[in-house]
């Protein structure tokens, strides 16, 4: 995994500032409703995939997928403290 972005670096990308710049609601919203599924590759921390989960609802699904687990358990655990866990997989 010598090329892909370290999960010990994630916070200089995904950080308090970035929603300042990119709102995964604004960006998807025309596309994404509810109750649909969506497979977000390449999830990092999961910044998209929890602005994804509001947007599927409870009725949908966000698959969230990452080569690294460390990774995958960020999301986890954001998606948990943002009440969307139900809705996100990993
Ligand atoms: C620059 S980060 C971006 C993360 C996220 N999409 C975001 O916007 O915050 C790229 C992520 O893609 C993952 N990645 C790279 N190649 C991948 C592959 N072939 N399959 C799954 N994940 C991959 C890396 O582990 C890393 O977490």
């Amino acid at each position: 995994m010598a090329h892909v972005c370290s999960w010990r670096f994630v916070r200089t990308f995904d950080n308090f500032f970035r929603p300042w710049f990119h709102n995964p609601e604004k960006l998807f919203g025309a596309y994404v409703k509810s109750g649909m599924t969506v497979l977000d590759i390449g999830c990092g921390a999961g910044f998209a995939s929890i602005g994804l989960a509001k947007l599927v609802g409870d009725r949908g699904t966000v698959v969230s997928a990452d080569l690294q687990p460390e990774m995958l358990e960020i999301v986890k655990k954001r998606a948990e403290k943002q009440g969307v866990a139900d809705f996100t997989i990993s």
